[in-house]
């Protein structure tokens, strides 16, 4: 019997009416841009993840770049990056006239490699972006108990909103934060993102350079004694405001995050235990002591055991209606970086090999039992 052809989608958001509702009170108010809703959704953002401070912002590489900014990274300066992530937290380095100096990652975590990342500290090391990807927290407390005490640990945590590493979540684990609410992550805001920390000094300085540098934000001129008086500007900031129109949303969704995880863990776990027989792919496990927030399933198709190769196998499923993508990219491996530092693509060997072999299937909060199914099935059908 032929079973029907099914879509299945990488990733969809879970947006709908209440998201509908939420921006009609922005809409109806005429206050559009960062005001009541953002300071709620940020609120809320930094109760829920444990951390004394949350700035929200337009995305999660404006929030990178405001905390370097903030740390007053420039020229001369290095940050440490790991080689397999989104090209993202490598640019943000290069914005700020600093150097990008990659580490490679363990092939079986996705993460930075700890040793490696630490034999690349030097005099001029003032920061490391360590990349919870996928949703996994990097190893950050073998990475402080490694690197010199002035250096800042920022964590890339596009992907860990609701994460947990040793029970404590993402976002307060090193010194910044930054997530995304693109809508490949867990929760949305078409666009977004929003900049964590405990040091309220970095924060406060944070916050300036998201608005041009400006001393009060708009939101504390218009309530204060004198709005008709523009505010001073110190320093060179950014307009990096997020609108209340996504506050709105950012709320809704923020409701929703814990819910999400579990469902995902859930399946997450159905696919391992459905997927464990096939013999040429790895499944991505939960940590022992923390919380995977599963923003991807992202397996490794093992290149010695698999009857295709990956990029066959991607090939084989989008037939049959199922989207997957590679996990993500090995930064070396891009033209720019690799033209601009002249790097070879064995430079970084645990990135070159998941660059080539990772494969995101899909895991989503809009599927059903049968889209779930339908992957399994066609997955078993490759061999
Ligand atoms: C690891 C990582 N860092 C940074 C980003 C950038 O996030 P945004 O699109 O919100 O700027 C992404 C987005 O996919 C990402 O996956």
């Amino acid at each position: 019997m032929t079973e029907d052809k099914r879509i299945v989608h990488i990733a969809l958001p879970s947006t709908g009416e209440p998201e509908w509702e939420a921006v009609r009170d922005p809409i109806m108010s005429g206050w559009l841009t960062q005001g009541p809703k953002v300071a709620a959704f940020e609120k809320r953002f930094s109760e829920m993840h444990q951390v004394q401070n949350a700035l929200a912002t337009t995305s999660c590489t404006t929030a990178l770049h405001l905390a370097l900014a903030a740390y007053g990274i420039g020229p001369g300066d290095e940050v440490i990056v790991p080689a397999f992530t989104w090209v993202a937290t490598a640019n943000v380095v290069l914005y700020c006239g600093a150097t990008p100096v990659f580490a490679d990652v363990d092939p079986i975590t996705f993460n930075i490699d700890v040793n490696d990342a630490l034999s690349r500290v030097t005099d001029k090391t003032k920061a490391i972006i360590p990349v919870h990807l996928f949703g996994l927290c990097a190893d950050i407390d073998a990475l402080r108990a490694g690197l010199p005490t002035h250096v800042k640990i920022i964590e890339d945590a596009a992907c860990a909103a609701g994460a947990q590493y040793k029970k404590q979540y993402a976002g307060g684990l090193g010194d910044a934060a930054a997530f995304s609410f693109h809508p490949r992550k867990s929760i949305t805001t078409g666009e977004g993102g929003m900049l964590t920390s405990n040091d309220t000094t970095f924060s406060d300085i944070a916050e300036k350079l998201r608005n041009h540098g400006a001393e009060i934000s708009e939101e504390q001129r218009h309530a204060g004694p004198r709005p008709y008086l523009l505010p001073d500007f110190n320093m060179l900031g950014f307009n990096y405001r997020m609108t209340d129109l996504q506050g709105a949303v950012g709320l809704v969704q923020l409701d929703k995050l814990h819910g999400f995880i579990e469902q995902r863990a859930e399946w997450a776990k159905w696919y391992r235990s459905e997927l464990k027989d096939v013999s040429w792919l790895r499944c991505p496990e939960e940590p022992e002591n923390g919380k995977h927030a599963w923003q991807a399933f992202v397996t490794y198709v093992d290149p010695d055991k698999a009857p295709f190769s990956r990029n066959e196998i991607m090939d084989k499923l989008q037939t049959k209606g199922i989207a997957t993508r590679p996990g993500t990219h090995a930064v070396h491996m891009l033209d720019y970086y690799a033209n601009k530092y002249n790097l070879s693509v064995n430079d970084f060997p645990g990135a070159k090999l998941c660059d080539e072999n990772t494969m995101a299937i899909p895991l989503h909060n809009r599927m059903e039992l049968e889209d779930f199914k339908y992957v399994v099935r066609a997955i078993h059908e490759i061999g």
